[in-house]
């Protein structure tokens, strides 16, 4: 090789200049060619010569630069339901035990029982404490090597030990915590065991369903000796103009002696386009970076643009570690006149609460399960999630960022004062402090979060240790990310009753229901800025309607009525006109929301149906009313009012369907926008026009009942906007099915939901109809879970058939590590059944 002076040039895909280096090098043609296939070995150059070529390398071969340090350990694991201490000595003989791969929820596994533990309020299913153990083999060439575990969330008290070696306990279940394996693992031949006991056996220990086991992914991270420590990478953007914006890069590096490294960070936009790098030494752990964006696209609700921050971890020619996270770019505030406002643009935050279930899969964490929830409550035109009452998955944030979600992230539903015997109050002392760091560091860089929650309804609110935990809370959240303000979901909303208030830590006020406070709050509050933590408590079973629909009835009705002495079926009237009675209908509050800017928005309680907290029946109701969407995932019809409210979409929608008693008087709801008034016809007769007067958010129509159709036109200015029908349905006939994917990815865990609907013989959903729907399954795929939204069904979620409810029910086909065609048969006695297809490809 020949060496002289020249100048390499690395270029972006703009071919702008992002790295000039004079060096003196000559390849030769040979050399140049037996680098570029890989065949040179880079040790024989000098130090400089192979950092220039790395980089070089880096910029042209883009999978070298994909170089990832974590790989999905869910793969291959034995779970054994009960206890055993001697499980988690390696030679133990757990040949017996269910294989089985992560995530896994054995509570959804279970059936409902009356006398479950966590009672109804978990959904009246199974705890307990269960195994799970995993063996692996670590090869020779990983000596050398850090190697970590990390849990994204374990439901709960989880204890893990490899090769015997105690690792630690984690109490809280919605937490990811990491344990560092390398000093305890064999390397070569001899096998490694992971040991991982669970122990959610105390109860009740929480309001709502959990779930239990290793319920979310697990990873195992290899690195270097040499490497980026976990969650210390922030990324912010502290300045942000047209045509630049300054992405601030903090990042702290492990080393065990003293080697030189590099830090090579890049920026790429949403096409993979390089806007912007630089090219560090790193002479301490830490290390900052300012890197410049040219016209920054700004993430949004509406225009999520992300950009691709990635950090190399490079010593001799060699990476080390790689840091790989999105960004999106974008400014937001809160003001105590005008509410809250997205890149200077005022926006109401229109938002649900979630809990973290994912109806028939229990607490599993699939990432296509939370897309499809997040995609529904997309389309009704919902902007923004509160995660109550806890961390989420790590794949919900993901997604958050993605499809354009602002995330209120909430830590906790209890401090020190539990509100179940068993709550992670018992652990409050030892760990409060810890989880909630480690949330914050966790999903700090997630331009989708906005916010975070230091607690829901805490019960410190009510004395004066609600100033001292409030202020240590937020102390801790402001010592880890200054950007963004911090909240708690306050119950008791007069401001010199609430302590966590009176701590005057909290830089936004958040209010659960009470919306006869709302007026009043620049005045209570004077020069606070408002946010509906938590609203509505509005009650409705799909496709269920009790007559009487114009008046607000409160199930139950008071503080002293334990349940509500309802309908004898446990259902619940699904016009707007049922609440728990510390809640409203969901008009109400919208109404008052929608009036006032200083009102920032709300969070709706709730986005969708889950399993627990049947309020307001007791057993065998087993999931909630709250949704606006039910538990399998249709929509109920308060749904259409928010479409017609939050988006831009024409809605025209009419409830309720049309079957009924002759001569019985209903009435006709309709939820519609873009119009400015509407017609309805009972059979070709004009039952009158109406538009909707003053802050109406629906138009009604009381109409005795006769068979036939009932159609709704919606029209602006004479033109017509919209029609829609709703006929009454002859006997079920067939079965219609609708897949929401007929592509699946041939990876073992995409997820298909068909909708299946019971029908007349033209097609017209037969509105209670009830049939028993077998589902066959033939190709890569299976059933991975049943439902119907029926809060009282008994019926499993694992099943391979399903009763419809009120006309509807769900199969959730998932997806085997196979191509082919997956083909699904749904049929029932007396029904012509069908057959659908979906092409699964790798
Ligand atoms: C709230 C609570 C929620 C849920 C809801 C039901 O007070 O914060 O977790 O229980 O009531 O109405």
């Amino acid at each position: 090789m020949t060496i002289k002076k020249s100048t390499m040039i690395i270029r972006d895909n703009l071919n702008k200049v992002i790295l000039g280096v004079t060096l003196r090098v000559g390849l030769s043609a040979h050399t140049a060619q037996a680098l570029a296939t890989g065949r040179y070995p880079l040790l024989f150059l000098t130090r400089s010569i192979r950092f220039i070529i790395c980089l070089l390398l880096l910029n042209s071969y883009a999978a070298f630069a994909q170089h990832r340090p974590s790989q999905n350990f869910d793969a291959g694991w034995k779970f054994y339901l009960g206890d055993d201490s001697l499980a988690k000595q390696p030679a133990y003989n757990d040949s017996q035990w269910r294989k089985l791969d992560l995530p896994h929820d054995w509570s959804i596994e279970g059936r409902f029982d009356e006398k479950a533990p966590g009672t109804t309020n978990e959904g009246s299913l199974p705890a307990g404490i269960g195994w799970y153990r995993k063996s692996f083999i670590v090869p020779v060439a990983d000596k050398g090597q850090n190697i970590f575990i990390d849990f994204d969330g374990v439901y709960r008290n989880s204890e893990v030990w490899v090769n015997g070696h105690y690792l630690g306990k984690r109490p809280n279940g919605y937490i990811s915590f990491r344990y560092d394996l390398t000093s305890y693992l064999n390397f070569g031949a001899k096998a490694n065991v992971i040991a991982v006991r669970v122990d959610n056996s105390a109860q009740p220990n929480s309001r709502w369903y959990t779930g239990s086991g290793i319920y979310r992914n697990v990873w195992l991270v290899k690195t270097d000796k040499t490497y980026f420590t976990q969650w210390n990478t922030i990324i912010t953007t502290p300045e942000i103009k047209q045509n630049s914006a300054t992405v601030n890069i903090k990042t702290n590096v492990h080393r065990v002696n003293y080697v030189r490294t590099n830090v090579l960070a890049t920026i790429r936009d949403g096409q993979n386009r390089l806007v912007a790098s630089q090219n560090s030494i790193i002479e301490s752990g830490n290390l900052e970076l300012n890197l410049k964006v040219p016209q920054p696209k700004l993430w949004s609700v509406s225009a999520p643009h992300l950009y691709q921050v990635q950090l190399l971890l490079i010593s001799n020619g060699k990476v080390l570690d790689t840091y790989q996270t999105k960004h999106g770019i974008r400014s937001f505030n809160f003001d105590a006149h005008k509410g809250f406002f997205l890149n200077g643009q005022h926006l109401k935050i229109n938002g649900v609460c979630l809990h973290h279930d994912a109806g028939a899969l229990g607490a599993v964490v699939n990432a296509h399960a939370i897309e499809r929830q997040l995609r529904i409550l997309k389309d009704m035109g919902c902007n923004a999630i509160r995660t109550s009452h806890n961390p989420p998955a790590p794949e919900f944030l993901d997604l958050c960022d993605k499809m354009g979600f602002l995330v209120l992230d909430e830590a906790f539903d209890m401090w020190a004062k539990k509100k179940n015997k068993f709550d992670y109050s018992l652990d409050w002392k030892q760990w409060h402090q810890v989880d909630l760091e480690d949330q914050i560091k966790r999903d700090r860089n997630h331009p989708s979060v906005f916010m975070w929650s230091i607690g829901n309804e805490i019960r410190e609110q009510f004395d004066s240790t609600g100033i001292t935990i409030g202020k240590e809370l937020v102390g801790i959240v402001k010592s880890l990310d200054k950007t963004r303000p911090v909240t708690s979901a306050l119950s008791e909303n007069r401001p010199k009753k609430n302590f966590i208030y009176k701590s005057h830590a909290l830089d936004v006020v958040g209010l659960n229901y009470h919306i006869e406070s709302y007026a009043d709050f620049p005045k209570n509050y004077p020069g606070e800025k408002f946010l509906a933590t938590e609203t509505m408590s509005a009650l409705a079973t799909r496709g269920h309607y009790d007559p009487v629909s114009d008046t607000i009835v409160k199930w139950p009705h008071s503080s002293k009525e334990k349940y509500a002495t309802g309908n004898p079926d446990l259902t619940v009237s699904a016009y707007d006109n049922v609440a728990a009675y510390w809640g409203t209908s969901h008009e109400e509050t919208w109404k008052i929301i929608k009036k006032y800017d200083y009102l920032s928005g709300m969070f709706v309680w709730s986005g969708f149906d889950y399993l627990g907290e049947p309020v307001p029946y007791p057993w065998p109701a087993r999931s909630s009313y709250y949704g606006i969407v039910d538990l399998a995932g249709f929509p109920k019809d308060v749904y259409y009012m928010y479409q017609s409210e939050w988006t831009d979409n024409p809605v025209l929608h009419i409830l309720p369907h049309w079957n009924w008693q002759p001569g019985k008087t209903m009435d006709v709801w309709v939820y519609y926008n873009k119009a400015d008034e509407v017609e309805l016809f009972l059979n070709g007769r004009s039952l009158g026009i109406k538009r909707k007067r003053g802050d109406d958010l629906h138009i009604a129509w009381r109409v005795k009942y006769e068979p036939g159709t009932l159609k709704a036109v919606s029209r602006f200015n004479g033109k017509t906007v919209l029609e829609k029908e709703v006929k009454t349905a002859g006997i079920a006939a067939k079965i219609e099915l609708i897949a929401d994917k007929t592509r699946m990815k041939a990876d073992g865990n995409d997820l298909s939901y068909i909708t299946v609907s019971i029908t007349d013989k033209d097609g017209n959903v037969v509105p209670d109809a009830d049939n028993e729907v077998k589902f066959d399954v033939s190709g890569p795929g299976f059933i991975a879970g049943v439902d119907n939204g029926l809060q009282t069904s008994m019926e499993p979620f694992q099943a391979s058939s399903r009763k419809a409810f009120n006309g509807k029910c769900l199969a959730i086909v998932q997806s085997k590590a196979q191509a082919g065609k997956i083909m699904l048969t749904a049929s029932s006695p007396g029904l012509q059944s069908l057959t659908i297809f979906m092409d699964c490809n790798k």
